[in-house]
This record gives C-alpha cells, sequence and structure tokens, in this order.
C-alpha cells in the first residue's frame, strides 16, 4: 500500500476540524533502529531503539505537528503563519507553507541558529527575521502579533501540532507491538513530550499498548524543568532546546509525573559525548539536542538509578546531524592533504 502521510494513515486518530485540507509532504513513517552497540556500551541487558525523527522531509520531527497545522490552516485559507524558532519549527513551516500557498514569517533567536536550519528556512522561501533576544523572547511576541493581525501562529502552542506529533507514539507501539518500557527524548518548549504522552494514553485506550515511562531531558543550561523555575538567559550548544520558559512547562511536568518517569538535566558535555557515540557506534548522525535523550539515560544509567536490565528502550532522535554540521568541523582538524600518488596515499592510510 503506498504510504500518502501523516493525516491519510493516523487522521481518523487526530482531533482536526472538518475543514481541514492535508497538505504533506510524506512525513513520519520513520524508522525505529535498533542500537545495540551502543546499548553494549551502556553496559548491556536491555533493548534499545532509536526512532530517527532527522529521516523526515526537512530533518526533523517537526514536520509531524506541521503537516497538521498548515493543513487546518489551509483549510481556513490562511495566507500567512509565523512562529519563534530555534530553527527545526522555521524550516518545517517554512517548507509546509511553501507546499500550501502560504508565506511563512519566522522569527529567530540572533545568531544562534544552526546553519543547516536557517539555510533551510530561507531555500523553502520563509520571512526570517532575527531577534536580539532569546527564543522565549520571540514566542512572546508571535502569540501577541497573531492575536492582532490575520497570522496563524504554528508554534506548539497551536493545538493541531500536538495532534500531528502524537504520531510517532501511534508508530512506535506498532512497530514493537506495544508501548515501549521507558522513552526518552529531549526537551525543550516542552510541546513534544506533552504530544507523546497523549498519543501513548490515546493508544492504550484503544488498543491496550500499555504506557511507556518517560525520561524527559534538557540541556543544564536551560533546564527550567528540573530547576522549578525560568532560566532568563538559557545557554547550551545544543541551540534546539536553548529555552528558559517552555510553554508547555506544565504539561511536561504532568507526563513525567503521570507516567511515573522523570525530568533531568544533561551538560553539553554529555549531550556531545552521545552524539559522538551514536555516531561513531550505530552510524546515526544527529544534532547534538537530538541526543539529549540518550545522555540522559546514560547518565541515569552511570550513576545506577536507572534499573535497565530486560527493559524495552526507546529514544527519540529528533533531528538530522546535517542540520548542524559546524558543531562537528569547528572540532576536527583539516583533513590531511596528499599528492596523487599511490606511495603517498599508503604512507597515509596504512
Ligand atoms: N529536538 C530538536 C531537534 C528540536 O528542534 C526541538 C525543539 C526539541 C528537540 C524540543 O522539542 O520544544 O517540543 O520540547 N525545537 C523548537 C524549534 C523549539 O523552534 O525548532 P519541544
Amino acid at each position: 500500500m503506498s504510504y500518502n502521510g501523516l493525516l491519510h494513515k493516523y487522521g481518523n486518530l487526530l482531533q482536526l476540524p472538518a475543514h481541514t485540507r492535508p497538505i504533506t509532504l510524506l512525513e513520519g513513517d520513520t524508522p525505529l533502529i535498533s542500537a545495540p552497540n551502543l546499548a553494549r556500551a551502556l553496559g548491556g541487558g536491555f533493548e534499545l531503539f532509536i526512532k530517527y525523527e532527522g529521516l523526515n522531509p526537512t530533518g526533523s520531527f517537526k514536520d509531524r505537528g506541521m503537516t497538521a497545522a498548515i493543513s487546518e490552516a489551509a483549510g481556513r485559507e490562511v495566507k500567512t503563519v509565523i512562529c519563534a524558532s530555534t530553527g527545526n519549527t522555521a524550516a518545517s513551516a517554512a517548507a509546509y507553507a511553501a507546499r500550501a500557498g502560504m508565506k511563512a514569517i519566522v522569527l529567530i533567536p540572533q545568531g544562534k541558529v544552526a546553519a543547516g536550519k536557517l539555510a533551510g528556512a530561507v531555500a523553502y522561501g520563509g520571512q526570517v527575521v532575527q531577534i536580539d533576544g532569546s527564543f522565549d523572547d520571540a514566542l512572546g511576541m508571535v502569540v501577541q502579533i497573531s492575536e492582532k493581525h490575520p497570522i496563524s501562529l504554528v508554534n506548539s502552542i497551536n493545538p493541531f501540532r500536538i495532534e500531528g506529533q502524537k504520531t510517532s507514539a501511534f508508530e512506535i507501539c506498532d512497530t514493537l507491538g506495544s508501548a515501549p518500557d521507558w522513552l526518552c527524548l529531549p526537551v525543550g518548549n516542552a510541546g513534544n513530550i506533552t504530544a507523546y504522552w497523549a498519543g501513548f494514553q490515546q493508544y492504550n485506550n484503544l488498543r491496550w499498548t500499555g504506557l511507556p515511562r518517560i525520561l524527559g531531558v534538557q540541556a543544564a543550561g536551560s533546564a527550567p524543568l528540573v530547576l522549578g523555575h525560568p532560566v532568563e538567559k538559557p545557554e547550551t550548544v545544543a541551540t534546539a532546546i536553548r529555552i528558559g520558559k517552555p510553554a508547555r512547562g506544565e504539561q511536561a511536568l504532568q507526563a513525567a509525573e503521570e507516567s511515573d518517569g522523570r525530568i533531568i538535566a544533561a551538560t553539553d558535555e554529555e549531550i556531545l559525548h552521545m552524539q559522538n557515540q551514536l555516531a561513531m557506534l550505530e552510524g546515526i548522525w544527529v544534532e547534538p539536542a537530538s541526543a539529549a535523550g540518550l545522555a540522559g539515560l546514560a547518565k541515569e544509567i552511570a550513576a545506577g538509578q536507572f534499573a535497565a536490565q530486560g527493559k524495552r528502550i526507546v529514544a527519540v532522535c529528533t533531528g538530522h546531524g546535517m542540520k548542524d554540521p559546524d558543531i562537528i568541523t569547528q572540532g576536527m582538524g583539516k583533513p590531511k592533504i596528499v599528492p596523487p600518488r599511490l606511495d603517498a596515499l599508503e604512507e597515509v592510510i596504512l
């Protein structure tokens, strides 16, 4: 059977208005890749799977929510959409808006957006505005603008974004036959953790798939949900989750509590180390923020605070490594240059 996108496959399980007009790039249906080498490196004795959301059309999980939000807006003949973004939402909004014939305006925090994301937003024709402030400042501005003007907000405050993002939980249950024991994922503005928990609960009510415990992971320099208060000047190398006042923070805490899970913080060093391990041991390159869930898992296991034995664990890797090439190329030496002679090559590689 051909794949026609998320709304076609799971639309009957999503609360979308009747006027919704599907705009799709055939997002979703991402692979759940087993990661035995990494599991072994973390101590072994459990099953580990990567839900590789970097393989969505614009390179991140945002496309799941965006197909829903833009489709709903398209059904209302919306002409312009707007979002604040650390980069991935911007690229996704611009792509889906392009396909729907809409204008997309994206506000990004100045100088803190990875190259692959900014390039995407521009390539898809989005109007990019840099704010001399944080993501949180930008989000406050787009909320006000969308109340004042006929411009639709497509951040995850938009309920249709959450509806679309629930589908990843459905896919995981469909692939495994049940929910995993644990789900680990990065937490920024907290839309995704909210969506996963809603999705798993809905599927469990319908199909008795069970519920996972949720391990949400923030970057230590941007960890308002761990600290219990907003962070005025969030900082982290994982720029996607450089957020100090998560819009759905309460729901994230609720998801962690109801699932008998928790939200913890991982340092930049731990995040980058995990990004490296995942790429080197499994051939899966994700952007730094996307390694946060796994970094948190590794940290918990190492601290003896996580009974992993015999468990089935899914880590959500939210965005592709190519989104943020600089983080790799900045730290590397220049590849060696050799003259075009076999003996010179042999000298270097043997
Ligand atoms: N991982 C990546 C790669 C992201 O881009 C984001 C959020 C998250 C995780 C966290 O998801 O916000 O639902 O908790 N990026 C947003 C953006 C903020 O603008 O692209 P969340």
